[in-house]
């Protein structure tokens, strides 16, 4: 799908941002493995959460909607009551999908393959299949386990307790590691790289799971079952950002309500006020453990700014929008410690030197990061999505800075995490056509 954005007249007002995705995924996950029907109200329902989905139920977990609410009924099996699956688990564009999955069924007393599509199956596996490794789960793959597709083979349905230190902060390891450790036989304890989007251990303490937390462990005791429950997936701050850039580009405000504001997921909230932005975040209710409300942002005069190795983490996707920002503000906007980047949907280091380019831009890359100066003459251009959602959402956003907008190719893309991002963007004021 091709489109051309723009938006004379800014964009701004007042959305609600789609489900989260990474609370669906974990949602999800954790209910097929309750004892029980678990309700999940607001579910993602789309791209990636739709594969983790199909997986549980090649699982034996039946997953229905609630025609009068659109919730997910989740019909869990309990921790070892998975059906071996007949087919592929096919997580197709998730790497959330399939490294959470793998720790699900690392060591289950069945036979598993993992895969997903081209873009996943060039994404680094080993870092999800060492440490499983060592709780004593067989897994084999391409490259002796660094790409899909991945086999678990069978094995007794216990694991032995791990003590691990990440090096890399990625959720999808540490959650893939929480998952598999409720299986262990005995504590298991994660150190290292832990300042990631703790979701996972949220939901397991909402869960009434007996994780301690402490300075720089986290550690699980291993449980025979877990309750089912009910739970509103928040907004997702993610996409939210999208907007939140879009308004500040525009020197218009926008109101997010309804949106999740885990600290672990804000970095990006920080870097809007240092850019020259004032943005509150107001909570008003829990939901599954997650703090839920809106975000308020009133543009400023856009300036750059240095994000840090540090910060990553809490902004690990909203970094190609930082680029963008970054061509429209005065001076120097700096990423460094992103070297994760060239290992997500795409290599988005490279996608965010080609969006710029695209319209006449400039990025300047730098082994883990980028430098942007500012503000950049642009004018029109095309840009390829790279069939990346936040690539394709980011090039949207570039639009709005842009006097004649931005041609996207793949825009389809976007309905991966955003399904509803054409409605949201024409009803803030932004043309699509
Ligand atoms: C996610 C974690 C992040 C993020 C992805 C979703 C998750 O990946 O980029 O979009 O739900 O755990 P990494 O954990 O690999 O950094």
């Amino acid at each position: 799908m091709t489109l051309r954005f723009s938006a004379p007249r800014g964009i701004g007002g007042v959305m609600a941002p789609p489900p989260d995705k990474s609370i669906t995924h974990r949602a999800l996950l954790l209910a097929g493995l309750a004892g029980g029907v678990s309700r999940l109200a607001n579910p993602l329902a789309t791209g990636d959460c739709l594969s983790t989905r199909a997986c549980l139920g090649e699982l034996g977990i039946a997953v229905e909607e609630d025609p009068r609410d659109g919730s997910w009924l989740v019909a869990g099996r309990g921790l070892n009551g998975l059906a071996e699956p007949a087919a592929v688990l096919d997580a197709q564009n998730s790497g959330t999908t399939i490294r959470l999955l793998a720790g699900v069924l690392a060591g289950q007393p069945m036979h598993a393959v993992l895969s997903g599509d081209a873009s996943l199956r060039a994404r680094p596996m080993l870092r999800v299949v060492e440490p499983l490794r060592a709780m004593g789960a067989r897994i084999e793959g391409r490259q002796g386990g660094r790409l899909a597709p991945l086999s678990l083979l069978a094995g007794t349905g216990t694991l032995r307790a791990l003590r691990y230190d990440l090096p890399v902060p990625s959720a999808q390891v540490k959650s893939a590691l929480l998952l598999a450790a409720l299986r262990a036989d005995g504590e298991s304890s994660l150190g290292g790289a832990l300042a990631s989007r703790d979701h996972t251990e949220r939901l397991l303490e909402f869960l009434g799971m007996p994780l301690r937390r402490e300075a720089d462990r986290i550690v699980v005791t291993p449980r025979p079952s877990l309750p089912a429950f009910e739970l509103e997936v928040p907004g997702d701050p993610s996409s939210a950002a999208f907007f939140l850039a879009a308004a500040l580009v525009s020197g218009r405000e926008l109101e997010v309500t309804g949106c999740g504001l885990n600290p672990t997921r804000l970095g990006f909230v920080e870097v809007l006020r240092r850019m020259g932005a004032r943005v509150e975040a107001l909570a008003e209710a829990q939901s599954g453990g997650e703090p839920v409300g809106r975000l308020r942002l009133e543009p400023g005069r856009l300036t750059g700014t240095t994000v840090e190795a540090g910060e990553v983490p809490a902004l690990i996707d909203e970094v190609p929008l930082i680029a963008v920002l970054g061509a429209f503000a005065r001076g120097c906007t700096r990423v460094r410690g992103a070297g994760e980047l060239k290992h997500k949907e795409s290599d988005r280091l490279q996608a965010v030197r080609r969006l710029l380019a695209a319209v006449g831009g400039r990025v300047e890359l730098a082994e883990d990061g980028f430098a942007v100066e500012g503000p950049q003459a642009l004018s029109t251009g095309i840009v390829d999505s790279g069939a990346d959602h936040r690539i394709a959402m980011a090039a949207a956003v570039l639009a709005v800075g842009i006097p004649r907008g931005v041609e996207v190719r793949g825009f389809e893309a976007a309905a991966v995490s955003f399904p509803d991002f054409l409605a949201t963007y024409r009803a803030l004021g932004g043309r699509a056509e």
